[in-house]
């Protein structure tokens, strides 16, 4: 007579029966989770930000802002390319920043960056590209009488938008940056006043 309560066999048995459970327990097909343990950690019984919704009218969860809405800290720029809009911006907007070694220096940085390739190492609209032939349209000066008579908000908006056949550089310079560029113009146009020999290149 087999003794079927003899510690081998248990254990024997017990094996068969966790290696049975397991190969059962496996699945050829990956897009099939299985069973869920925990089915509510999985499934969000609230509605998941682009699921539909039947509590509203259009069926979406997310909500379309209210209009005139505007993303924390971003000041809207509610004028347009045209020279009326340009001249609108040079009386109504300010320069937040006022003249320090930081802002000069900042703002020097950017225009060795964005404008130099054109306008040139003192804003005289000679700069590489032109200079070389690569460009062929002549940057109007920065330095010179004429660009000293714009107001600070006519050259922040002609930064931003661009000019006739300058480009616009809103999307690719910071507000605060394009303020203290406007800094170092002005910098650039004093230098230019300066007799030779007086002027400071740095
Ligand atoms: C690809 C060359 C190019 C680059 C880069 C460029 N500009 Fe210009 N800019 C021009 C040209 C060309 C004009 C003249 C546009 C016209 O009259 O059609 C001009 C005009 C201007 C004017 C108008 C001057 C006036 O008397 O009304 C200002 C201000 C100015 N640029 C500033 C800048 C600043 C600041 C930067 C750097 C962010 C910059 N530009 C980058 C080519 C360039």
């Amino acid at each position: 007579m087999i003794n079927i309560y003899s510690p081998g066999r248990i254990i024997k048995t017990t094996f068969l029966v966790f290696l049975l459970m397991n190969l059962s327990s496996c699945n050829r097909d990956r897009n099939n989770p299985g069973w869920d343990y925990f089915p509510d950690m999985f499934y969000s019984t609230a509605y998941e930000t682009y699921s539909k919704n039947p509590n509203f009218e259009n069926g979406m969860t997310m909500r379309v802002p209210v209009p005139g809405t505007v993303p924390r800290d971003f000041t809207p720029f509610e004028y347009t390319n045209d020279p009326e809009s340009r001249i609108k911006a040079g009386k109504e907007l300010v320069n937040p920043f006022s003249e320090t070694s930081e802002t000069l220096l900042r703002g020097k940085a950017v225009y060795t960056t964005f404008c130099i390739g054109c306008h040139g190492i003192e804003g005289k609209g000679d700069g590489h590209l032109f200079a070389s032939g690569l460009y062929p349209l002549k940057p109007l000066s920065l330095s010179g009488d004429t660009a000293a008579k714009l107001k600070d908000g006519e050259i922040f908006h002609t930064i931003t938008l661009g000019i006739r056949s300058m480009g616009a550089h809103g999307s690719q310079i910071r507000r605060d940056d394009r303020w203290k560029l406007v800094l170092y113009i002005r910098k650039l146009q004093e230098e230019v006043k300066k007799p030779v020999g007086t002027q400071n290149k740095k």
